[in-house]
C-alpha cells in the first residue's frame, strides 16, 4: 500500500479476524436499545479518532464513516475520486504544504477524494473513480491502492486491536450490465485492507444498512432503499434478517451522464446544477431540469418495476400481516419531490403485501454509514 500523505495515523497492530460474519445483525436483542435513527449527525472536517467500533459506507461516489462522538453521531466524508498528476519533488512540497492529501504511485502524484476536485476543474477536466456502479474497476490499473488511500484519510488504526468496523456491501446486481460484478472480489479487497489495519471488519449490505439506520421503531421490518451514485440497492427485511437483497447498476451518475448527452453541458456541471435544488415536485424551468426529471422518473420506475418483478416472483417472502414501510436513503434521494414521486409511482405496480409508509431519511447521504455504525455496535457488545 502507497503512503498517503495528509493523514493522521495512529498506533495498532495487525490481526484479523471475521468469525462474526453473518450473524443476522440484531436477532437476539430488541430494537429500541439499538435504535440510532434519533441521534442527529456532526460532520467533521477532519476525521478525529474517538476510538470504538466504525461505521464505513464504501460508495461509488462517496466513502463516509460515522462513529458514536457522545450523544451524537460523528461523520467523515470523502469523495471517492482521483485525479493524477506528474510527479516532481517541487510539486510535492506545494501540495504537502498546502494539505492537499495526495500520494505517490507508478511514478504519479495521486490527488485523492475532495481535493481531486478542484484539480479536476482548474484542468477543466474530470475527476476519475476507483470504484463504477458499485465494485471496484477494472479500468483503473491503480484502483485498489487508490481505495485504500482514500478510506485511509479517514479511517485511521484502531486504538484497540480487533475493534469491529462494518463496512457496506452491494447486493448483486439484479441484470449485470458491468465487467467487474463479482461482489466477492470486490469484498474482499476492503476487507483485508481494514483487516490489516487492525480491524475485525464485518460486511453489511447497503440496503439492509439504510433499514438499520432507519426502521428501528418498526423492530427493522422493512423495505431499505439505498439510491446512490453508481446503484441503488434494495433490501427486504424482516426483523433485521434480510430477506431479499438485489441491486440495480442505476444511480445518479447514469442521471447526470444522460442529462450531459442530451443537453451539450458537461456530466459535472450537470451534477452540480442537480445538487443545487432540483425540484421533482415543480414544472420544470429550462431544458436542463425537464431532462433532469425525466431520468429522475425512469430511475424511480426502474426501481419501483424491479421491486414488483423480484418480491411477485420471490418464493422467500416472509408472511407478513401488517403493512411495511419503505425507507429511502443515499444521495440521489435528496432531491424535493423525489418521495412523492416515489410513493406516485409505486401506486403503478402490485407488490405481495401492503406498503404502510414511503419516507425518506433525514439525512440521505450519511443513512448508509450510519446504519453500518449501528450494526458494529451491535456486534461490538
Ligand atoms: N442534493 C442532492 N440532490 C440530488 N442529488 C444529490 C444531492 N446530493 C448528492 N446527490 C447525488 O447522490 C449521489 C451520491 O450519493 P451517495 O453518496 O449516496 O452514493 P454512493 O454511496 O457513493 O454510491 P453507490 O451507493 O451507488 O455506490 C451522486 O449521484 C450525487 O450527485
Ligand atoms: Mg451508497
Amino acid at each position: 500500500m502507497a503512503e498517503v500523505t495528509g493523514s493522521n495515523e495512529f498506533q495498532g497492530k495487525e490481526e484479523s479476524d471475521s468469525s462474526q460474519e453473518n450473524k443476522p445483525p440484531f436477532a437476539e436483542q430488541t430494537g429500541t436499545s439499538l435504535n440510532i435513527s434519533q441521534k442527529s449527525v456532526e460532520v467533521q472536517e477532519k476525521p478525529e479518532v474517538f476510538g470504538g467500533p466504525i461505521g464505513l459506507d464504501v460508495g461509488t461516489s462517496n466513502i463516509v464513516m460515522a462513529q458514536n462522538k457522545g450523544a451524537k453521531i460523528g461523520i467523515a466524508t470523502q469523495l471517492n475520486a482521483f485525479f493524477a498528476i506528474p510527479q516532481s519533488k517541487f510539486t510535492g512540497q506545494i501540495l504537502s504544504q498546502n494539505d492537499i492529501v495526495f500520494f505517490e504511485h507508478n511514478k504519479q502524484y495521486y490527488i485523492i477524494g475532495d481535493s481531486a476536485e478542484n484539480f479536476a476543474n482548474m484542468f477543466n477536466a474530470n475527476t476519475r473513480r476507483p470504484m463504477e456502479k458499485g465494485f471496484l474497476t477494472l479500468r483503473e490499473d491503480s484502483g485498489v491502492a487508490i481505495i485504500q488511500a482514500i478510506i485511509k484519510t479517514l479511517v485511521q488504526r484502531p486504538k484497540k486491536l480487533g475493534e469491529i468496523i462494518c463496512f457496506t456491501v452491494p447486493g448483486e446486481p439484479l441484470h449485470e450490465d458491468h465487467k467487474f460484478s463479482s461482489l466477492d472480489g470486490h469484498e474482499s479487497v476492503i476487507r483485508m485492507y481494514l483487516e490489516s489495519l487492525g480491524y475485525t471488519p464485518i460486511a453489511i449490505n447497503e440496503g439492509l444498512a439504510v433499514v438499520m439506520a432507519e426502521l428501528g421503531d418498526e423492530n427493522f421490518t422493512g423495505i431499505g432503499i439505498s439510491i446512490g451514485g453508481g446503484m441503488c440497492n434494495i433490501c427486504l427485511s424482516y426483523m433485521s434478517v434480510p430477506v431479499i437483497m438485489y441491486s440495480i447498476q442505476k444511480g445518479g451518475d447514469d442521471i447526470d451522464e444522460s442529462v450531459s448527452g442530451e443537453v451539450e453541458l458537461s456530466a459535472t456541471k450537470i451534477k452540480g446544477i442537480k445538487e443545487g435544488g432540483l425540484d421533482l415536485s415543480a414544472l420544470p424551468k429550462n431544458n436542463v431540469e425537464l431532462a433532469l426529471q425525466i431520468c429522475y422518473t425512469d430511475l424511480i420506475n426502474h426501481v419501483v418495476r424491479s421491486m414488483e418483478s423480484v418480491f411477485s416472483s420471490s418464493n422467500k417472502i416472509p408472511k407478513i400481516s401488517q403493512p411495511v414501510p419503505i425507507v429511502i436513503g443515499g444521495g440521489a434521494a435528496s432531491p424535493k419531490g423525489f418521495r412523492e414521486k416515489f410513493e406516485n409511482t409505486l401506486r403503478s405496480v402490485r407488490l405481495p403485501f401492503e406498503i404502510s409508509s414511503v419516507r425518506v431519511s433525514k439525512d440521505p447521504l450519511y443513512t448508509t454509514a450510519k446504519g453500518a455504525l449501528a450494526m458494529a455496535i451491535s456486534e461490538s457488545k
